[in-house]
């Protein structure tokens, strides 16, 4: 998987999640980092192709934070644009969907204190590079380190 990659549109952006999700499986966690339309969603959308789910439900939980799309594994799809700063998001069950059998991905996980980012996981951040173009630079924590 390379680590950084340049994508000159959203199907390409797609295509690259599909390729991540391929490394997926049962308890993965993935944290999505990057502004408003930077491709997160986008991103969601190719890891649930990659997963063989239907990348037509995947729409932003930006209400209820968390979407569940069932599938084998199920993906998990969280957006924590609204949650605001010290608000308290133990009541949004992160730690069970962390812990249990489903993918699950996390937009805006810059909302996510650090102490709640579980390991191993995986990081992807999203930037703009020109209208139809995003950068991402994938990252990978593994259990070992100390200091994700
Ligand atoms: N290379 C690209 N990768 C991802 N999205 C892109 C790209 N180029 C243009 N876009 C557009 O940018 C927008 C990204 O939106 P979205 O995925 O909802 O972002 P976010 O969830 O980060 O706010 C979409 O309208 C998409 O079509
Ligand atoms: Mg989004």
């Amino acid at each position: 998987m390379p680590e950084e990659v340049q994508t000159a549109s959203a199907a390409a952006t797609r295509a690259w999640g599909s390729r991540l999700a391929g490394h997926l499986g049962q308890g993965s966690v993935v944290l999505l980092f990057g502004e408003l339309g930077a491709g997160k969603t986008c991103l969601v959308k190719g890891i649930a192709a990659g997963l063989g789910l239907d990348p037509r439900r995947v729409h932003s939980p930006s209400f209820i934070m968390v979407n569940l799309y069932e599938g084998e594994p199920p993906l998990n799809h969280v957006d924590l644009y609204r949650l605001e700063e010290g608000e308290d998001f133990s009541d949004l069950g992160l730690e069970e969907l962390f812990s249990g059998t489903g993918v699950t991905v996390v937009e805006w996980a810059e909302r996510l204190p650090v102490r709640a980012r579980p390991l191993p996981r995986w990081e992807v951040y999203l930037e703009h590079a020109g209208a139809d173009s995003r950068r991402l630079r994938l990252r990978t924590l593994s259990a070992g380190q100390p200091f994700g």
